[in-house]
């Protein structure tokens, strides 16, 4: 099968005129009026290019606009782009990241495989220089990444592999954007694995082939180890939401169990975090089946699952000082003679019991007997992610994540998180009104509440099986695919959660560190 592009960054001190290369990329802000020193000086060079070109308007410095000029050999580099910053008072790191996806995504559509970034000039010193690095480098990967495995036939091909590299004059500029390049790369590839993962259709990763993933995966690190639970052990071990969940299919569910020791014992009162993701292969509603119409992005009910998995395999590449679990809880919902019925009555891991009303609420079926299983190997924090509920998307659209949570500091940790990642969080709650509307009478819960708050409902249902321990819920419907391309990527799988999970976990060691 055909490998995604193979991406390389790197970092080079050079001068800009000089910096020979296929496309140099800076950025420019909308509302600054005079180009700033980096802009200033090219522009003399190309003959005052640059400034007819903001004055014939085509040009303007707004954010998701970009424009290419050809060098004539006046500066080294064959092509020169700009990219819109947006206004600067708005900078933020992922103004940086969103731009240098921008260009990466431009850089693989015509074909250029030495592309030079010096965006972060424009960005001064309002911006912690190995910050930039990391969302730059993170930037490249997301925007250049490209899902075509299964075409066979193309008319002109595309670049098999793009090498970019953050260029700047500055010796120590260059030693700090380094230390943070080298970090994004790691999360940038990732991330990128998770893509494909969450890309791949229901016919080609169903439970046993993630679970098979999973463990192919954990091989290459001595700090991660791969336990799979099978439909029997699943039984055994009184799993029932994973096995109703999955009942309707031959492809049989799983439980995937990876655990992660950090090389080095972890500083006292770090905590032991577990992660959570859902990871329905395809999820067809069951016999409360959906209607045909966009049925096919229910193979991304996955996304959680695999975010979790690429986040865990960040954490053994990173050498994260923190302990880990990472739960995927794995099933493909479908209608069949053996699939489990609205009415029915399941016995969770928990011991709680579930009337099912709706089979199409399977997320929160596999999620529950996972989260008591974390609760019961004590871990101290429990960060489920999952595409959970419609109800998120209609509530905050495809623009952020519904975050709830049991526990203040938490929710403040993973905002913190969202704002390093660029993977947006809005806080939501899943309280006691919520948790009355799915009491049974006939059962200690059901499976879905009343028409309205429906995120709120799916997040009060989890919250009754984590007890006391420190919890949050992301709900990433709508958050997992681009369903046509945008500026900074190409359409399909977002890789959501990914970078947002690893922030999380790299900002409880820093906070340790006290670096933060
Ligand atoms: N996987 C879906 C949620 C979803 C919908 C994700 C659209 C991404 C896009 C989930 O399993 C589901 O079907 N939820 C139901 C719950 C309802 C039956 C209470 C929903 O949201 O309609
Ligand atoms: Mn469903
Ligand atoms: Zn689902």
């Amino acid at each position: 099968m055909k490998q995604i592009i193979d991406v390389n960054v790197k970092t080079r001190r050079a001068g800009l005129a000089a910096c020979k290369t296929d496309m140099l990329v800076v950025g420019r802000f909308c509302d600054v009026d005079e180009p700033d020193e980096t802009i200033r000086e090219l522009d003399e060079k190309l003959g005052g290019a640059i400034r007819r070109l903001v004055k014939l308007g085509d040009f303007t410095g707004k954010p998701k606009t970009q424009a290419v000029l050809y060098t004539s050999g006046k500066i080294a580099a064959e092509r020169l782009m700009l990219v819109g910053l947006g206004e600067r008072k708005n900078a933020t790191l992922d103004t940086l990241r969103k731009a240098t996806a921008i260009a990466a995504n431009r850089a693989v559509d015509l074909k250029v495989r030495r592309l030079s970034l010096a965006l972060h000039r424009a960005f001064g010193d309002i911006l912690d220089a190995a910050a930039m690095g990391r969302a730059m480098a993170e930037g490249v990967y997301y925007g250049s990444y490209r899902y075509d495995e299964f075409v066979t036939e193309s008319e002109n091909g595309r670049l098999a592999s793009l090498d970019a590299q953050i260029v700047d004059p500055d010796a120590s500029q260059i030693r700090s954007l380094g230390t943070g390049m080298a970090i994004g790369a790691v999360i940038g590839q990732v991330q990128s694995y998770a893509r494909t993962m969450s890309n791949r259709p229901a016919n080609v990763i169903n439970p046993p082939a993630l679970a098979k993933a999973a463990c192919d995966l954990t091989r290459g690190y001595k700090t991660l180890r791969c336990t799979i639970y099978d439909d029997r052990q699943l039984a055994a071990n009184g799993m029932g939401g994973i096995l109703a969940a999955g009942a309707g299919s031959q492809n049989k569910p799983r439980l995937i169990v990876l655990k992660y020791t950090p090389a080095r014992k972890p500083a006292a009162g770090m905590p032991t975090v577990a992660l959570v993701g859902k990871a329905i292969t395809f999820d067809s509603g069951g016999i409360s089946i959906k209607p045909a119409q966009d049925m096919d992005q229910m193979k991304l009910d996955k996304t959680g699952g695999i975010a979790v998995l690429a986040a865990m395999k960040a954490a053994a590449e990173l050498n994260l000082p923190v302990s880990l679990w990472g739960l995927i809880p794995a099933a493909e919902n479908l209608p069949s003679g053996s699939s489990y019925r609205p009415g029915d009555i399941v016995t969770t891991h928990s011991g709680k019991t579930v009337e099912i009303l709706n089979t199409d609420a399977e997320g929160r079926m596999i999620l529950c007997d996972a989260l008591a299983y974390a609760v019961r190997r004590k871990c101290d924090v429990v960060i489920d992610i999952a595409t959970l509920t419609g109800a998120c998307m209609v509530a905050l659209g495809p623009y952020k994540a519904g975050l709830m949570s049991n526990d203040d500091d938490l929710v403040r940790d993973i905002e913190k998180a969202a704002d390093d990642s660029g993977e947006s969080v809005w806080h939501l709650p899943s309280g006691d009104e919520y948790a009355d509307e799915i009491k049974s009478k006939i059962a200690d819960l059901k499976n879905i509440g009343s028409r309205w708050g429906g995120a709120c409902t799916a997040a009060a249902f989890l919250r009754q099986f984590v007890g006391e321990t420190r919890w949050a819920h992301l709900d990433i419907a709508g958050m997992d695919v681009y369903q046509t391309p945008v500026p900074h990527a190409a359409l399909g799988s977002t890789g959501f959660g990914v970078r947002l999970l690893i922030a999380y976990l790299m900002n409880l060691s820093d906070k340790k560190a006290g670096k933060a």
